[in-house]
């Protein structure tokens, strides 16, 4: 089972385990479970603004209460797939030992991230080091890139740290979103604008103190 939720805001915002968009459907049939032990979908709830508000760009408010470490959620802003990620913390003591093999390992590039990511955290690109906001979409040509969090031996590079690989033409990004050198994907997956409101609340779209 796939290790994630998918909230469709024309669902009126109830999870969607049936991928009904194309990027959703290629997402869900992708990803892999992250770590043994769970079993089901977490019920996510959330408070979308109508899907026409969405595709106006409202922000969203996503409850990730239930979402446990190695899971994905995955949520619609302005059309595109915003994945909210908890990861663990061998996954964050792996990250600051990618960046000799990585394009732009200190989120300089201004136009991928928000200011505040770059300052809270340039290796991990977060506000919180175990939550990661990005949009879902590879920078090279637009796929929708796989979930491979797993720190083991892949196909595609036997030094995995866990990540996201992209089929179409064989990109890489790790799991902070930073594309590894040597890949057609120029450059780190964008970070949304967003913004926690308590512990267990984020709200996509909006920069924090812009509410
Ligand atoms: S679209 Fe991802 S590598 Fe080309």
């Amino acid at each position: 089972m796939a290790n994630e939720a998918v909230i469709d805001p024309a669902d009126g915002g109830e999870p969607d385990h049936k991928g009904r968009r194309r990027f959703l459907t290629a997402t869900t049939a992708a990803v892999g479970a992250v770590g043994a032990g769970f079993a089901a979908v977490p019920f996510i709830k959330s408070w979308n603004p109508s899907a026409r508000a969405q595709l106006a760009g409202a922000p969203v408010t996503v409850d990730i209460s239930a979402l446990q470490e190695g899971q994905r959620l995955i949520v619609e802003w302005r059309g595109q797939p915003i994945w909210i990620v908890k990861r663990s913390k061998a996954i964050i003591e792996a990250l600051p030992t990618l960046d000799d093999q990585l394009r732009d390992p200190k989120s300089e590039n201004p136009d991928q991230q928000p200011g505040y990511i770059a300052e809270a955290n340039p290796e991990l690109r977060s506000l919180k080091p175990e939550i990661s906001v990005l949009v879902g979409l590879c920078t090279h040509l637009g796929c929708s890139p796989e979930m491979v969090a797993e720190i083991r031996p892949e196909p595609f590079d036997p030094n995995w740290k866990g990540g996201y690989f992209c089929p179409c033409h064989k990109s890489k990004f790790d799991m902070a979103g930073r594309v590894y050198q040597g890949v057609p994907a120029p450059t780190n997956l964008l970070v949304p604008p967003h913004h926690f409101t308590d512990d267990s609340t984020i709200v996509v779209g909006v920069d924090p103190g812009a509410a």
